[in-house]
Formats: structure tokens, sequence, C-alpha cells
């Protein structure tokens, strides 16, 4: 299960985030003991530089089943001072010697700051992490996401930190751009050794309305939320890949990771391990046991030698749509032993496809395979598993 990353050997692929679980010293010292590999640190910065936090600062949306599939925030960077930071990473350091310690930095755009937090921090922590990402609250002071916007600005940060860092310097990237391959390319021509994707998508989480305060509402008034969790899994895997592709560098990928298969996804797809956030805030720090277990069990029954051996292997398949082929087609078919008659497919061909599913109350329907067209919806409406399937037809 251990994996390489800049040199670093991490016990297993799994670190936590960026983020509240990883608040305090005393905090990522808990997670460490449950057995995650590594953690990166809530975002650093100097003193001077005051961060006043608002309450409340999270929202969630819930699918129909009341289960959490995404979380905005609001939350700032870290409060606590720097001086206080450094000791607590060196008790960890000394403590879990085998643990990764990667910490997360922010400052202003001046070279000074940026080269002082690396120089105060880079001896008590394997690596560093700049978040040029973060989409609310930072940027209006061009911080965060203002910076991985950007490319020129992120090569210039970039560049200055790597003038004095001696350890790992990885960027984190937003995906809150048209295009994040240049900014990726910005960063790894500038110096960094390897890209973190993504911070947390750019929100309004919802309204109230009763009283129609923007969600998360601090005394009536609402901003822009950063999105993360479940909902954001598809934005986080796309942004891996691509920097991955454009890059072949080291990227660690995070965004919406609560289960072994996302993590191996992700993996599948370029990155070399994989960051946890809103899971974590969740269900806890002992999440990572299930997720070391099931990563395992899957590496072992697909014959994968180790961990690093997954990562990239879904990437050559990967391409433009106009790389998809034109000559292999299917159309679908209703496996009538397991139909339990619902219809729900007659409708969704009727009013959202093409007409091809005819079914009469109570009985199994039927497509005709000279109007379906292949579009695939009817089998993801179908309530059963398996029972519409595709079959290959020729072109
Ligand atoms: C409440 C909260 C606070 C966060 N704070 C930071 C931060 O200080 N620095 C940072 O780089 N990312 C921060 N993040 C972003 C996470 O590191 C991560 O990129 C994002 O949440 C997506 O991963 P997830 O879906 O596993 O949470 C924060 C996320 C949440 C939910
Ligand atoms: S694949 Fe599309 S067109 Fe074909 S039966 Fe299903 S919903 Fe209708
Ligand atoms: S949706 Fe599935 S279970 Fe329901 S009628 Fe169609 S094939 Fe049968």
């Amino acid at each position: 299960m251990a994996v390489e990353f800049c040199g670093l050997r991490l016990k297993n692929p799994f670190l936590l985030a960026s983020a509240p679980p990883t608040t305090t010293g005393e905090m990522i010292a808990r997670a460490f003991d449950q057995g995650w590999a590594g953690a990166v640190t809530k975002s650093l910065k100097l003193d001077s530089l005051a961060i006043e936090d608002v309450t409340p600062r999270l929202a969630v949306l819930r699918d129909n089943r009341n289960r959490i599939v995404a979380m905005g925030n609001i939350e700032l960077i870290t409060r606590r001072p720097l001086a206080v930071w450094i000791e607590e990473l060196k008790t960890l350091k000394k403590s879990y010697p085998d643990r990764i310690l990667i910490a997360s930095m922010m400052a202003l755009s001046v070279k000074e700051d940026w080269q002082e937090l690396t120089v105060r921090l880079q001896d008590h922590v394997d690596a560093l992490e700049l978040n040029f990402s973060c989409p609310h609250g930072m940027p209006e002071h061009g911080m965060g996401m203002a910076v991985g916007q950007d490319p020129s600005i992120t090569g210039m940060i970039t560049a200055w930190v790597k003038e004095v860092a001696r350890v790992p310097v990885i960027v984190k990237l937003t995906p809150n751009v048209a295009d994040i391959v240049p900014v990726a390319r910005a960063a790894r021509d500038a110096g960094a050794d390897a890209l973190t994707a993504v911070n947390t998508v750019a929100s309004l989480v919802g309204v109230d309305l009763e009283t129609l305060d923007p969600l998360p509402a601090v005394a009536g008034r609402g901003t822009w939320a950063g999105l993360s969790g479940p909902a954001i899994k598809p934005v986080g895997l796309r942004c891996v890949a691509q920097v991955a592709q454009a890059t072949g560098g080291p990227v660690l990928g995070v965004g919406g990771i609560s289960s072994w298969r996302d993590a191996a996804e992700y993996m599948a797809v370029g990155a070399r391990a994989v960051q946890v956030g809103t899971a974590v805030m969740l269900k806890g720090y002992g999440i990572v046991g299930a997720l070391g277990e099931g990563l395992a069990g899957y590496l072992a029954e697909k014959g994968f030698a180790s961990a690093g051996d997954l990562v990239g292997r879904a990437l050559p398949r990967l391409g433009a749509h106009d790389d998809l082929s034109r000559t292999s087609r299917v159309v679908f078919r209703i496996d009538p032993e397991t139909c339990n008659r619902c219809q729900a497919c007659v409708t969704a061909c009727r009013d959202g496809a093409y007409q091809a599913i005819s079914g009469e109350k109570g009985a199994v329907p039927v497509i005709a395979a000279d109007r379906c067209d292949g579009c695939s919806l009817c089998s993801h409406v179908c309530p059963v598993p398996g029972c519409i399937a595709p079959r290959p037809v020729s072109a």
C-alpha cells in the first residue's frame, strides 16, 4: 500500500486535506494514530495577516434520502499564530517520524512574505503546499484563487518559493478556471515539484425560502462558498486527469473522496496519493481503516503489485470527443426476469429520449431495437441493477 511521492515514502496513499481536521497538531496526531499516512495543515500564514472567521460558515446540500452530497464553506485560513504551529509541527515530526507532514501556506503577493513562510516552516515539514486556490474571502484580497486563476502570478509566486525552498513544493490548483492546464504548466515551469487538484468549487449552496437568506447566512447575508464533498468528485477527477496528462508530473488528488473506490478512481487517472477533507469532517478519522482495507482488497483482486501500479492506468483511454469510436454502437435490452414493472424507463425514454420503450401498467416494457438510439438513460433510471443492459449492434 506504500506509495512514493516527490521522493517521500507514504505508508499508504491517504492524506488529510488542508481543512478543519488539520486545525491543530493535536488533531493531526489523533489522525496519525488512526492510520493516516500524512496530513496537510490548515493553510498557515504570517501573524501580520489578520484572519477573522464568521459564524456560521457551513451549509450542506442533501439528497432525497437526507444524505449530505455536498458542503459549502466560507471558512478562511488558520487563525493560529505561526510560532504555535511551528512548535506543534516539531512535536509531530518527532512523535511520528514515518508520517508525511505538509504545511499549506498562504500569503499576500509579497515575495518577502512567501519566502519568510517557506524558510520558517520548511525545517519542520516534509513538503510545502501553496494554497493558490481558496475561492472565498481570500481572493478579494489578492490571495487564494486570485493567484491560481492567473498563470503568470502562479508562476511568479512559485518561483519565489522555489528560490529558498529545500523541500518539495506542491501547488494546489483551483477548478474555478476555464482551463486548468495553463495554470498547471505555469506552476511546473516555475519549478513546482508537484500539483494538488482540486480546492473547492465556487458555489452558492442555496437560499432559505422562508427568510430569503443566501446559505450559509451570516446575520442575513451570504457570499460565494467553496463546495466540497461527493458532488465535486467528477470535477476533481477531470482536473486531475487533465493535469496529469498535461504535465506528466506527480499529482495529489482531492475532492469528494469518501470511499476506497473514489480514491482508486483518482489514482487511476493519475493521482499518486489522495487527500480527504469533507468525509473526515462528517465521519471522523476512523474512515481511513475502511479506505485502506478496500483499496488493498481491490489491488489484490486486480493483480496490481502495488498501489503505485494503479496510478494513471485509465489515462491513455481519456481524450478528445473526436477520438471516440463511431463504429462501436449499442442498443439496450430489458431482462424480463428481473424487471419489477415500475415503468420508470418508459417515462424516461418517452420524455427524455427517443420513444423506443412501450409498456403497459403491470407489464414488462419492451424496447424497440430499431428506435433505440443507445443513449443509456433507461439503464440509469431503472431501480434494478443490471436489469437494462447494452448489447452491441453493427454500425
Ligand atoms: C471547511 C473547509 C475548510 C477548508 N480550508 C482549507 C484551507 O485552509 N486550505 C486549503 O488549501 N484548502 C482548504 N479546504 C479545501 C480542502 O482541502 C479540499 O481541497 C476540498 O474540501 C475538497 O476535498 P473534500 O471534498 O475531500 O473536502 C477546506 C475545505 C473545507 C470543507
Ligand atoms: S437507450 Fe435511450 S433510446 Fe434506447 S431505450 Fe433506453 S432511453 Fe430509450
Ligand atoms: S425501469 Fe427497470 S424495473 Fe422498471 S419497468 Fe423499466 S426495466 Fe423494469
